[in-house]
């Protein structure tokens, strides 16, 4: 199944005044050239900025007319490889973070080898596929944007902690030696103090970030706080961190002489991290924190779940051939 023949895929579509996912049938990828490899996707993870596509209010036009397609990570096998690769082979399980342009909802996907990294052995295909996306960007917001690796004994408070992001980041910030408050629905403080984190706090109540309390580093997963906000809950060197590009008013914020700044993260396609979530979670000390495995088919569902606000952890969509 590659070059003209056709597989299936998730893509946008124009549904009376909505934009909607639906399995189509699309072209397959032209089998592997230099350095790349054609993966058979195993599946693929929901994230928040699948959500954003749907519900961003962006025209069927402004997403490219059906070019932007859910499904910015995934896992698989390796079925295809260019003459040029080196470090994969036929048969090896990998993961990896797409493009921005996203599908990998879709039957088999082509792959740089440098943006692949395998998947963790410990796990199946379907939870792996729910770590590259929200993974690396709870680590590199926590230990690249927020320097955790060089705080002593740092605070830490993820706010929208039941949700992708945010469950990899309570777990990565206990890791890392913080005491971790998490920021969500107290119906998932089960679920938060699994995962590590030492308090939970009520996302529902306006006076978390006023009652006096401070954080080192504030990892704001939804991207829905201000800087002004946030500020009065950051100790003299803390950082809000969020997956929201800065605006104006928070660029202002970012003073020269010192005190609490806010900065964002911009998730880079590393498979050095990869491989290091790859290694966490193989040795044990990183859970995937799964909400549900939905099939293709019902990737509508799958994407209405992930944006009901009952989420906890990842909701992954399956390309795995099912009996029957
Ligand atoms: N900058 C980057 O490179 C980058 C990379 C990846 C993702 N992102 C963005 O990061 C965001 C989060 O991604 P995700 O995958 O973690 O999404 P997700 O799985 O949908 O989780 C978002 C979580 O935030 C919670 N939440 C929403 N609004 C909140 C608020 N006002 N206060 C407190 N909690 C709130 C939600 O709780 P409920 O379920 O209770 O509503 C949910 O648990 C998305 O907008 C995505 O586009 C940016």
């Amino acid at each position: 199944m590659t070059g003209a023949s056709p597989m299936r895929a998730v893509r946008l579509v124009r549904s009376g005044g909505s934009v909607v996912p639906r399995v189509v049938e699309v072209p397959a990828p032209a089998p592997p050239t230099g350095s790349q490899v054609l993966v058979r996707v195993a599946a693929s993870s929901v994230n928040g900025t699948d959500l954003g596509l749907l519900r961003g209010g962006r025209s069927f036009r402004a997403l490219g007319g059906g070019r932007v397609a859910p499904g910015f990570d995934l896992a698989g096998q390796v079925v295809a490889c260019g003459p040029a690769v080196t470090g994969f082979a036929v048969g090896d399980r990998v993961m990896a973070l797409i493009g921005h342009t996203g599908g990998a909802m879709a039957e088999l996907v082509l792959l740089p080898q440098h943006r692949t990294a395998r998947a963790p052995r410990t796990v199946d295909l379907e939870q792996a596929a729910a770590i590259p996306l929200a993974g690396l960007t709870a680590l590199q917001a926590l230990h690249g944007r927020g320097a955790l690796h060089v705080r002593t004994a740092p605070r830490v408070l993820v706010v929208g902690a039941a949700g992708g992001i945010g469950a990899y980041a309570v777990q990565l910030a206990r890791l890392a030696g913080a005491s971790v408050t998490a920021l969500a629905d107290p119906a998932r403080a089960d679920l938060l103090h699994d995962l590590g984190a030492d308090d939970v706090l009520d996302r529902h109540r306006d006076d978390v970030l006023a009652a006096g309390r401070r954080w080192d580093v504030v990892l704001d997963a939804p991207g829905a706080l201000r800087f002004a906000a946030v500020r009065p809950a950051l100790t003299d060197d803390g950082v809000l961190v969020s997956t929201r590009p800065l605006s104006p008013d928070r660029l202002r914020a970012l003073r020269p002489g010192g005190g609490p700044r806010a900065t964002a993260v911009a998730t880079r396609r590393s498979p050095v991290d990869l491989a290091y979530l790859a290694h966490l979670v193989d040795t044990g000390r990183l859970r995937v924190p799964l909400d549900r495995v939905v099939p293709l088919e019902d990737v509508a569902s799958a994407l209405g779940h992930a944006g009901s606000g009952r989420l906890r952890g990842k909701v992954v969509v399956s390309l795995a051939d099912r009996p029957g």
